[in-house]
Formats: C-alpha cells, sequence, structure tokens
C-alpha cells in the first residue's frame, strides 16, 4: 500500500519543467474518490472517527490503484473501490444506507464506461449487496440504461449478483440518524425492519444529536483513468435520510451525479443534494466545460456553484484526460482522496485540506 499522506490533495498535480515551460505529466494512471459531502467539520468528528474515515479512505483508494497498478480497466478499478465502500458502515451507500421515512433502505447507483459512453444505473433496490455491480450487470448485460425497484433487484439476482435481507444495510448510527430527523420534523416514526436489532424508539426523542451530521449529502463514488487513458466514472448513494419511498436522486441520473466520456476527457461523480445536482446537470456540465477547455478543476468549481445557486450544497471529484483529480466543493468538508502511479495516496476531509 502506497505511503498514506493525509493531507494535501496538491500532492497529486506534479508540476515538471520541460523545455523551459511548465507541464503537467501525465501519470500511467489515476484514481480518486469520495465518500459524500456535507456539514463534515472538525469540531463534528472525534479524533478517532477522524482517524477512521481516512482509513477506510486509504483502503478505498488501494482496491482501485491495485487494479490499475496491474493494468487493469478504468471501470473495474471504479467498481472495486465502491464496493468496498458499499460494504463500510461509514459510508451512506450500501451497508450504511441512510433509511426512508418508512424505514426502508432504497439504493440507488450508475457507472459510466467513457470509452463509447454506455451507461448502467440502478434505483431503489433493497436486496442487491451492491448497487454499483448491479448499475454494471445493467449497463453491460441489458439494452437498457437504468432499471428501477424489484424489477432491477430481480434483474441481479438472475445474474448471481448477491442478494441480501433488507436488515443487512441496518446501522444503529444511520437508523438513530432517521429516528431524530423524523421526530424534529413532527413526522411519525417507523418501526425498524424485520430482523434489525434492538429498536430506539421511544429514546430518540431525548437522544443526543448523533457525532455526524451529515443529513443530506452522503454519496460515495469514484472516477478512474486507467493506462490505456480510458475514463470512468461510477457512485452509489442510500439516497437523503427520511426520503419519501420511491424518491431517487441525482446519483442514478446520467449527467447529473454520474457521467464519463473518453471524447470530453472527464469522468465525473457527485455528493451533493440530488434534486438540485439533478436541475443543474452538474457531471454533464462539467464534461462540456472541459470540452470546451476549462480545467477540471474550474469546470468542477463553476458546476458546485450552479447548483449552490439552484439551493443545492455538495461537491464533486473529476478525472481529466491527463488524469489529474480535481475535487470542488460547497459544503464545509467531503471524504475524499486520490492517487496515481506516480503520487502516493492523499485522502482529506475538511474543505480547507488542499
Ligand atoms: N446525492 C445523493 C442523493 O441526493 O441521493
Amino acid at each position: 500500500m502506497p505511503t498514506l499522506k493525509p493531507h494535501g490533495l496538491a500532492l497529486l498535480a506534479l508540476l515538471t519543467v520541460a523545455g523551459g515551460a511548465a507541464a503537467q505529466e501525465v501519470p500511467a494512471w489515476s484514481f480518486a474518490i469520495h465518500g459524500g459531502a456535507g456539514t463534515i467539520e472538525r469540531a463534528s468528528l472525534t479524533p478517532e472517527q477522524d482517524a477512521a474515515y481516512r482509513v477506510s479512505l486509504a483502503r478505498a483508494l488501494e482496491a482501485g490503484a491495485a487494479v490499475l497498478r496491474d493494468g487493469g480497466a478504468a471501470l473495474d478499478a471504479v467498481q472495486a473501490a465502491v464496493e468496498l465502500m458499499e460494504d463500510d458502515p461509514l459510508f451512506n451507500a450500501g451497508r450504511g444506507a441512510v433509511f426512508t421515512a418508512a424505514g426502508t433502505n432504497e439504493l440507488d447507483a450508475a457507472v459510466m464506461n467513457g470509452t463509447d459512453r454506455s451507461a448502467g444505473a440502478v434505483a431503489g433496490l433493497i436486496t442487491t449487496r451492491h448497487p454499483i455491480a448491479a448499475a454494471r450487470a445493467v449497463m453491460e448485460q441489458s439494452p437498457h440504461v437504468m432499471l428501477i425497484g424489484p424489477g432491477a433487484d430481480t434483474f441481479a439476482a438472475s445474474l448471481g449478483l448477491e442478494q441480501v435481507p433488507p436488515s443487512f444495510f441496518f446501522t444503529q448510527r444511520r437508523w438513530d440518524q432517521l429516528i431524530r430527523v423524523l421526530t424534529e420534523q413532527g413526522r411519525p416514526t417507523p418501526l425498524p425492519p424485520a430482523g434489525a436489532p434492538g429498536s430506539p424508539l421511544g429514546m430518540a426523542a431525548t437522544a443526543p444529536a448523533p457525532p455526524l451530521d451529515e443529513r443530506k449529502f452522503g454519496t460515495v463514488g469514484a472516477v478512474a483513468r486507467d493506462s490505456r487513458g480510458h475514463l470512468a466514472a461510477g457512485t452509489s448513494t442510500g439516497g437523503t435520510t427520511g426520503k419519501r419511498p420511491g424518491r431517487v436522486g441525482d446519483v442514478p441520473v446520467i449527467g447529473a451525479g454520474t457521467y464519463a466520456s473518453n471524447a470530453d476527457g472527464c469522468a465525473v461523480s457527485a455528493t451533493g443534494d440530488g434534486e438540485f445536482y439533478i436541475r443543474a446537470t452538474v457531471a454533464r456540465d462539467i464534461c462540456a466545460r472541459i470540452a470546451a477547455g476549462q480545467t477540471a478543476r474550474a469546470a468542477a468549481q463553476a458546476e458546485v456553484d450552479d447548483a449552490l445557486s439552484l439551493g443545492g450544497y455538495g461537491g464533486v471529484v473529476v478525472m481529466d484526460t491527463r488524469g489529474q483529480p480535481a475535487f470542488a466543493l460547497t459544503t464545509p468538508g467531503m471524504y475524499r482522496g486520490g492517487v496515481t502511479a506516480d503520487a502516493a495516496a492523499s485522502v482529506a476531509i475538511y474543505a480547507d485540506e488542499e
């Protein structure tokens, strides 16, 4: 595993002097991830929580890097890292996903292959362990781009993708978060899913606030450029705490939360206030800006600012055709990290860590 440098994503930008003029080296491969943006401040994380997130981010980075280091495809690297984060209860995706107002987990995911702009997405999964794998199966093994609800789970199961009981996704932390949000809003609180551990009902109204306040923006995602120069993006989420059952956010909407195009020289995964990221078509617009000549960083900032102008907070991770990752956020923090063939893994949490 590469040396983990917890601060300074600027390390990823390799600047060399060639022929007297500054030029960017193109690493053989490059990989970047996010684990959600939101109200994530130093005061809201204990040192232990801060460290736990950094370890999880580093592990996910290494999962993608291992694929790319071996000459693997950008898409495989994206899937490897996202699957790991889907299994990590720290993140709002897969196990650890937030709950709907009905006390269920409804999972959304998407992947896009920049090589041919093929894409696959799923929404409202309730039994598929790895929504990102289901999204990829839609892309590669169906004539469709998006499948939803029970039909999507059935499709995934028919291809042998692991199915789990809904209680698999239950975490006490997310359940407490749901009860607190619903109680604050004066909405009815549901019963926990069958098979879930002990119910917190009855203590929610007086329980202290959970240590992490990420009500809206948790999501995980990855972008990669492989050694053939191909780009890919993938994103996975449980959506928003207390969402209405059936609600779909930006993640599986191709062009909103996820987009990749070799031709544009761009791959994007977003984590934001989904309704606004859909309206701002954030991911596609970032790629259009890059194709028009903007830097990834400028394009990313312009689009998260555009979403913010509509009222939506969040962030994005972007990979350009030269393997330079860029991050932009309009929240106090975003779990994120990057690694290239030439630069050690680097992770960050707070907005000022660049
Ligand atoms: N960005 C995640 C969601 O709104 O569902």
